[in-house]
């Protein structure tokens, strides 16, 4: 399970210099963004991120493992534990496998209280156990909302795989949206913009309870559609 997991890492950090061949684009100021989670997804979002010019702490309980993967994303990466980059981030992705969720919240909501997170998480029946029930009983938007309490909570990136994100990223013709959805108009717009540093094209569809409608699941998953096309099938005015 362990060497899966680093031979992922390896994956992850061919990816993220793959990555950075193309030239940056930075298209608002640095921000600076704390990942809890660094595997697929967080790995894969800090490369678009770090290629955009932004500052990038990646984190998770094994920090000297990142080595190889910030290595490849240049100077303005870095890694850290989850505390170190909560403290580190204006802005937080949550990049966890769902079942970890009670556990953050136990050990960090104090210190991410009022930050703007970026929830990415998706709960499965296979991999999240106890959790995966609270969802199927309340919704995801609703248990994320719990166990992320204090934090400006957006969900962004739940709704694809991440081959598709690094496949997709800044592609021309039409770029691919990402449904997002918060109750808070800052956090939507910086998540928004993230989304678009990232290269894509964001879509917001409401308050966080929303989101169901990209769940898991959900007819809005899973779908490789830009913005308008998005909007027209989720219903979102533009
Ligand atoms: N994979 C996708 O295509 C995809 C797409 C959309 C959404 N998602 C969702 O995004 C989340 C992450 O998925 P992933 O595929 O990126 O997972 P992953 O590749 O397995 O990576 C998980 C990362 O989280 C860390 N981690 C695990 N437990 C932790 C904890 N208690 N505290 C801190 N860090 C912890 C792991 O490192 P350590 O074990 O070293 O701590 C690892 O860096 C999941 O909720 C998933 O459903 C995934």
């Amino acid at each position: 399970m362990r060497s899966d997991l680093l031979s992922r890492r390896a994956l992850l950090a061919a990816t993220a210099a793959a990555i950075l061949i193309h030239p940056a684009r930075a298209e608002t100021r640095p921000m600076r963004i704390g990942i809890i989670g660094a595997g697929n997804i967080g790995g894969t979002l800090g490369g678009l991120w770090v290629k955009a010019g932004h500052e990038v702490m990646l984190s998770s309980r094994h920090p000297e493992d990142l080595k190889g993967l910030v290595d490849g994303l240049g100077p303005k990466a870095r890694a850290g534990t989850p505390s170190e980059a909560i403290a580190f981030g204006d802005v937080l992705l949550i990049a966890v496998p769902y079942k970890a969720y009670p556990q953050l919240a136990q050990d960090y909501a104090n210190a991410w209280k009022g930050k703007v997170v970026i929830d990415a998480g998706n709960a499965t029946q296979a991999r999240d156990g106890d959790v995966y029930g609270e969802v199927l009983a309340n919704g995801i938007a609703a248990v994320s909302a719990k166990y992320l309490a204090g934090a400006r909570v957006v969900r962004a990136f739940n709704a694809a795989n991440y081959k598709l994100f690094a496949r997709n990223a800044h592609r021309e013709g039409g770029r691919m949206a990402i449904p997002i959805a918060g109750d808070d108009a800052d956090a939507l717009a910086s998540a928004g913009q993230l989304v678009r540093d990232a290269g894509f094209d964001p879509v917001t569809v409401g308050p966080l309870a929303k989101s169901e409608s990209f769940a898991m699941g959900s007819p809005g998953f899973g779908l490789d559609l830009t913005a308008p096309e998005l909007s027209a099938r989720l219903g979102v005015a533009r």
